[in-house]
């Protein structure tokens, strides 16, 4: 795939599953509010200002007002239409396209599921991405990819030895790294998605 076959893909998905897990292309509710609740534990959310990356429908920040965080969320995808819907379930908030958001800074920085899908060059668009979102962060940035250690692979997905990706973070972006590939996403279910967060200082 490329970034024009992400956005048909990603906009198919919407058209058939309607604002549903589905349209982001998870199995259900249950194992995208688990990755929700890991990325959230990069830090203190309380009223920091949340900048979501691949936003898709806006769930992270319906989830982190059902936990009583108050926070300014801010998100951008790749797809216009998920902006729209975005706009509508979030007036409050800011759903721009990316550009929009060049030169400003959040306290923290989520990128869920982003990297999920096969591209031509998976490797190149996780560092890219992640090289150019870091400086946009004052605090840390979370995102999950899906762990190459699985007994079965989608050949439409893109698996990751978490290290390597631990190796990036620590040579290219920051000293300061978490990884945590201790959590079922699904209850029973070998880790098969991993979370990394890349701070700007000790924590
Ligand atoms: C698996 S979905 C996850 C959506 C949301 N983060 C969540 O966890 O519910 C991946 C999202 O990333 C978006 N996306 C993929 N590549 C992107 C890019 N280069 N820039 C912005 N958004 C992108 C897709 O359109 C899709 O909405």
């Amino acid at each position: 795939m490329n970034s024009d076959d992400i956005s048909t893909h990603y906009r198919r998905l919407l058209a058939e599953h309607g604002d549903t897990p589905q349209a982001v292309q998870y199995s259900s509710a249950q194992s995208q509010e688990r990755r929700f609740e890991i990325l959230a534990g990069v830090g203190d959310l309380q009223q920091k200002r949340i900048f979501d990356f691949g936003c898709g429908t806006g769930q992270l920040g319906q989830y982190l007002q059902r936990q009583g965080i108050e926070c300014e969320y801010f998100g951008t995808d790749i797809v216009d239409e998920f902006l729209a819907l975005c706009k509508n379930k979030f007036p409050q908030g800011n759903f721009e396209k990316f550009s929009y958001f060049s030169g400003m800074q959040f306290d923290y920085i989520f990128i869920g599921g982003v990297f999920n899908n096969k591209m031509a060059s998976n490797k190149k668009l996780y560092e890219d991405t992640l090289r150019s979102l870091f400086p946009m962060c004052k605090h840390g940035m979370a995102f999950n990819m899906m762990s190459a250690y699985v007994d079965y692979q989608d050949s439409e997905l893109f698996y990751e030895y978490p290290e390597n990706v631990f190796g990036f973070i620590k040579r290219e972006i920051t000293p300061f790294v978490t990884l945590r590939n201790d959590y079922e996403v699904k209850l029973g279910v070998v880790p098969f998605d991993f979370t990394v967060y890349a701070y700007r200082s000790g924590q």
